[in-house]
């Protein structure tokens, strides 16, 4: 049986068909003072696997509310956006590594023998928290299909710094392209500039990939660069669109050609499903 988290009811229902296991019923909704409500409503089956992105804190509250349903039970339990995942190192006296907190705060529902699943989560290291096995799944190779799948000119893949580059490794060697970074080279105290570390972009069609795209900060500066460099087209390709505020106003009058993006939060640009990666992991073997 297949738990689909609130904001993970699309991509419950597609590993759910996946593994071709029922899909629980479940009210997700509030109590009158705003406090969340939650009710797994089927009965529960012998194996269970819950799929729930936490993109809220509310988000946070209803799954701790679903394990409590599911306590003393050993389950599979996917988090595959996880929330406050950037938050795994202190910078300040006095704050807390919300990423470990949560992972505690999560593990301590879970039976013996449950195991816990993330999609590139910003960081592995957050998941040495769960006493619980616990392990990272990689959509990368998913979005590298859908970006040779879009016949694109010249590509190239381009992480928007140093520290992103394995996927950008991963997706480029899957379709057999080139791939780069953007190097920040410091002129002068004032005077930063950012440009493909080793590859001339002009006149390529170029995808920059990121584990998320929040803000839409670090893409749109990506997009301004690649165009100043003489890219053709630049796409966006990314694992979580968190795609807070304003992000999707910022990335188009930069000059985004196309954003791609997997349903681990489900928006207008998920089109690359990652249930088939969740259901080969939870089964433990290809479909
Ligand atoms: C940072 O380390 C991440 O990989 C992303 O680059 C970052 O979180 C994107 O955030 P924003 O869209 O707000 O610039």
């Amino acid at each position: 049986m297949i738990i689909g988290g609130p904001s993970s009811q699309l991509l419950g229902g597609r590993v759910a068909a996946a593994l071709d296991e029922e899909l629980a019923l479940c009210e997700y909704s509030s109590f009158p003072d705003g406090e969340a409500y939650t009710q797994v409503s089927s009965d529960l089956d012998e194996e269970i696997t819950v799929v729930c992105s936490t993109p809220s804190d509310r988000d946070i509250i209803q799954l701790l509310q679903i394990l409590d349903v599911l306590r003393g039970r050993r389950i599979d339990l996917v988090v595959p956006y996880f929330g406050y995942a950037r938050q795994d190192k202190q910078f300040k006296p006095g704050e807390p590594l919300s990423a470990r907190a949560m992972a505690v705060a999560i593990d301590a529902f879970l039976a013996e023998g449950s195991r816990v699943y993330t999609v590139n989560i910003h960081d592995r290291s957050v998941l040495n928290n769960f006493r619980h096995l616990a392990m990272d799944l990689d959509a990368a190779p998913l979005l590298a299909d859908e970006i040779r799948a879009m016949g694109l000119h010249d590509p190239v893949i381009i992480s928007p710094d140093k520290g992103a580059i394995r996927m950008a490794r991963v997706a480029a060697e899957r379709i057999g392209v080139d791939y780069d970074y953007l190097e920040k080279t410091r002129h002068s105290g004032t005077v930063v500039s950012m440009a493909p570390k080793e590859i001339d972009a002009s006149g390529r069609d170029v995808v920059v990939l990121d584990d998320m795209i929040a803000t839409g900060g670090t893409m749109a500066q990506a997009i301004s660069i690649l165009r100043d460099n003489g890219a053709r087209r630049v796409y966006l390709g990314s694992v979580h669109p968190v795609l807070t505020g304003s992000a999707v106003l910022k990335l188009c009058r930069a000059g985004v050609e196309a954003i791609i993006a997997t349903d681990t939060l489900e928006k207008a640009v998920s089109t690359v499903s990652v249930a088939g990666l969740i259901a080969e992991a939870v089964r433990g073997k290809p479909l």
